[in-house]
């Protein structure tokens, strides 16, 4: 995907994807939101998540990522559903969190076209932090989920700055 191509769209479609959909990009889907509402753009954008797994299909996020991102505020009610291939249609960019993710997305698109929608959110990461994939958190302990958030706050601003 040209992100450029995608500066100033209305709509802008974003779907972020990690495994379980319960911790990383139901995050990033919070996150985001949170800071195109700051921006008092909220209209434009058009934020949702997925996993490429099922088991947590229905659930709410996982309770310890709703609780450290409650502290910052944001709110994290997104139900876990599973990417389809319908997705790429009804989305702009496919944002995967780690490599597994990208290549289960790859796996899946439909078109060359729909490849190119899909680019990893370590590309958006300040490079300072030193990561080139969002670690999954589910195993970890509260420094996971605070390094989950961090990332993904960096991310996320580098994206809202860019499109
Ligand atoms: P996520 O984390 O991909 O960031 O949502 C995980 C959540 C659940 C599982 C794995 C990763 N799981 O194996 O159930």
């Amino acid at each position: 995907m040209d992100l450029a191509s995608l500066k100033g769209a209305d709509p802008v479609r974003i779907l972020f994807v990690c495994l379980g959909n319960i911790c990383r990009s139901p995050a990033a889907e919070g996150v985001l939101k949170v800071i195109v509402a700051e921006r008092g753009d909220s209209a434009r954008w058009h934020i949702d998540s997925a996993g490429t797994g099922r088991w947590h299909i229905g659930q709410l996020p996982d309770k310890r990522m709703r609780i450290h991102a409650r502290r910052r505020g944001i709110e994290l009610d997104h139900i876990c559903r599973q990417v389809t291939v319908d997705d790429f249609e009804d989305f702009d960019l496919i944002i995967p969190m780690d490599s597994d993710n990208e290549q289960n997305l790859r796996a899946l698109a439909p078109s060359p076209e729909a490849l190119k929608k899909i680019v990893p959110m370590a590309k958006f990461v300040d490079k300072a932090m030193r990561y080139d994939y969002i670690p999954d958190p589910y195993y970890e302990s509260a420094e996971g989920f605070e390094l989950v958030l961090d990332l993904l706050d960096s991310g996320c601003r580098n994206l809202a700055n860019m499109l």
